[in-house]
């Protein structure tokens, strides 16, 4: 079944390319339906456009986060969509926001990509906090986001090794190749399949 996706993105949007180029190839039943930046000038918005996406962006400065998450949740009512999907989202979301998203079955139709294998390494520094611990492996998690940061139940999660002569940066291209991988194809599965409880562990969704 098709899912329509809104896409929240915060800078350079690279995962949120791979997502529209999975749509785009015909290998992703999907259609995303808004990309929205809390950033003005992410790079993101500009790609979107060249994708021939509705694009929005509310500026957070100056805002508190209820001021801005209302704005954002306003600008969502003019929109249809199943999921939101966060790809480099850097903004804590309120479990007031989350709760406005509750799919019936309890957990929030809210999906997270982060480049750590959660409960390792999470935060805005995962890539950089995972190598200067000095991992022999790391990886990516996609999963469902709940009211904790980097949190809700795992949908997929893949490693990648470290090697003995990477720096940061061959560690972070690494592991952005298997993020633009993951992500499209978690998606794919929920669009084949939906989301399938069975495997999910989270508080959240068994309360
Ligand atoms: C990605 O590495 C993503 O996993 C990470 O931000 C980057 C965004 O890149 N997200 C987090 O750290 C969330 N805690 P992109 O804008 O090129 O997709």
């Amino acid at each position: 079944m098709s899912i329509q996706l809104a896409i929240f993105v915060s800078g350079r949007g690279s995962n949120m390319e791979a997502i529209l180029k999975s749509i785009q190839d015909g290998e992703l039943d999907a259609s995303v339906e808004l990309v929205f930046s809390n950033d003005p000038h992410a790079k993101a918005l500009e790609t979107a456009k060249q994708f021939g996406i509705k694009t929005a962006s509310i500026a957070n400065t100056g805002l508190t986060r209820s001021e801005h998450e209302n704005k954002v949740r306003e600008l969502l009512e003019t929109v249809s969509f199943d999921y939101i999907v966060l790809a480099g989202y850097m903004r804590i979301l309120s479990a007031k926001f989350l709760s406005h998203f509750r799919d019936p079955r309890g957990f929030f139709r809210v999906i997270n990509i982060h480049p750590s294998l959660l409960p390792a390494f999470p935060g805005k520094c995962a890539y950089e906090d995972a190598f200067s611990y000095g991992v022999k492996v790391s990886g990516i998690t996609v999963h469902l986001v709940d009211e904790q940061v980097d949190h809700g139940a795992i949908l997929a999660q893949q490693s990648f090794p470290r090697l003995a002569d990477d720096t940061l940066e061959t560690f972070k291209a690494r592991g952005l190749a298997v993020e633009h991988a993951l992500y499209p194809a978690v998606l794919r599965e929920i669009s084949n399949n939906g989301i399938k409880l069975d495997n999910l562990t989270r508080e959240s969704i068994e309360t």
